[in-house]
């Protein structure tokens, strides 16, 4: 999988030390940001010296931050706000000195203060004169930090900006990226086979005009996308949605509710996991009209509508059902209505938004959700549909090894 898809959406602190290669951690910027992660670039005093804090925040698009005891931002964005918002930090370049002061567990400097204060994985991309790297105190402070989890790219070996040939160059932005998005794959779906639906359902009632709802794919691709990432086979059974399919992600596009129970059906025995995220429309059109239909005089226009089936509690009730992940979009009561829903649909898991708010549900870029299990249960905070698909991939893991 390609490295752009996999830092989507993620949190990356970038922290900047005072070295020449200072000026490469612009285009890092870039690079990260073009993949679609967040950045926020943390540079020490040193590091201004040689590159001014509004390049990296032209480039990041947020604030730079530099000062451990800065009024304003510990209002907002202080050290313990950027430790917890990181999902991974990255010092390029790490200087001799910082990697001294971060082998040394110092904390008087923004930088040093939340390497002390993360829980995210860290990384360092060391660059300095080959002497200063080779030295026996740097390297001591190297195996120190690498004892600790902390984990180094590089340095390359080449001709430095100070004239001389050795280790101590920065590894170049592309390769970084690289690096970082690998951190990303985490193989916990490794082996497995996704079946996922998507989107809404149309349920035409003439050549015009059809019944459906404002579900946009988001969610469910976001899922499809987190399942690759942990290395499943994916196929993605989408309603009429405008997004993109996620790379490696096999898709098959449907419109109406019966097409999409066919599409599932004739797949679901080589799935060993099924997620259920399509707004699937509950009833369709008793009949569908060859011509447009047309205005009657009286104020009213009756509509006859059958059952459609449930895909879902098909697929449950299949001969060798794969493991079975519901949505259930509520406006009301969401607790005991998804509840309801898990238990009568005899899933494995259901994961219950609330609907009909603003900025989360429905065609909207984040959610909350809600999951609920035979004796469990986990909320998931609001946050982009991206995030939280990482996340559910990970509870449905979980209760994965403990079924199997
Ligand atoms: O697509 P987005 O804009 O990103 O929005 C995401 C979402 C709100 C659509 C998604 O998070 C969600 O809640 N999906 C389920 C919506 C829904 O139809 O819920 P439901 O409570 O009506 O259905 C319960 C479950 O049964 C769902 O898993 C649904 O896919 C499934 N179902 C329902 C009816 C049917 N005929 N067949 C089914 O498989």
């Amino acid at each position: 999988m390609k490295s752009h898809a996999l830092l989507q959406n993620r949190n990356i602190l970038l922290g900047v030390c005072g070295g020449i290669a200072a000026y490469k951690s612009a285009e890092l910027v870039r690079l990260l940001t073009k993949a679609g992660a967040s950045v926020r670039v943390v540079m020490t005093e040193a590091a201004q010296q040689f590159v001014g804090a509004l390049t990296f925040q032209a480039l990041s698009g947020n604030p730079v931050h530099s000062s451990l005891l800065d009024p304003e931002a510990e209002a907002g964005m202080g050290h313990i706000e950027l430790a917890r918002w990181a999902d991974l930090v990255l010092v390029a370049p790490a200087t001799a000195d910082f990697l001294a002061r971060h082998a040394a567990g110092r904390a008087d400097e923004l930088l040093s203060a939340i390497c002390r204060a993360t829980a995210a994985p860290q990384w360092l991309a060391p660059a300095m004169n080959q002497q200063m790297w080779q030295d026996a105190a740097t390297q001591q402070n190297v195996a120190q930090l690498q004892a600790q989890g902390i984990a180094l790219i590089g340095p390359d070996a080449g001709s430095q900006a100070c004239g001389e040939v050795g280790p101590g160059r920065m590894v170049e932005p592309s390769e970084l990226v690289e690096t970082l998005a690998a951190q990303f794959q985490s193989g916990l779906l490794q082996g497995e086979h996704l079946l996922i639906t998507a989107g809404p359902t149309r349920e035409p009632l003439d050549p015009v005009r059809f019944i459906s709802n404002r579900s946009s794919g988001k969610m469910g691709f976001a899922i499809a996308r987190a399942a690759v990432e942990a290395g499943a086979k994916v196929t993605l059974v989408a309603g009429p949605v405008t997004l993109d399919t996620p790379e490696h992600v096999t898709r098959i596009d449907v419109e109406q509710a019966e097409e999409m129970a066919e599409a599932v059906m004739t797949r679901v025995a080589d799935a060993s996991l099924f997620i259920a995220t399509a707004a699937v429309a509950d009833y369709r059109p008793a009949t569908l009209e060859a011509e447009k239909i047309k205005k009657g005089k009286g104020e009213t226009l009756q509509l006859t509508l059958f059952k459609n089936r449930d895909i879902l509690a098909e697929v449950a009730a299949s001969s060798t059902p794969p493991f079975t992940v519901g949505f259930a979009a509520e406006t009301e009561n969401v607790r005991e209505y998804a509840q309801q829903k898990r238990s009568r649909k005899q899933i494995d898991m259901i994961a219950a938004n609330q609907v009909g708010q603003p900025g989360t549900g429905f065609d909207a870029d984040e959610n909350a959700l809600t999951l609920f299990w035979e004796g469990g249960e986990q909320s998931l905070p609001r946050a982009t549909k991206q995030q939280l698909a990482r996340q559910l991939i990970e509870y449905i893991v979980e209760r994965m090894d403990e079924k199997s």
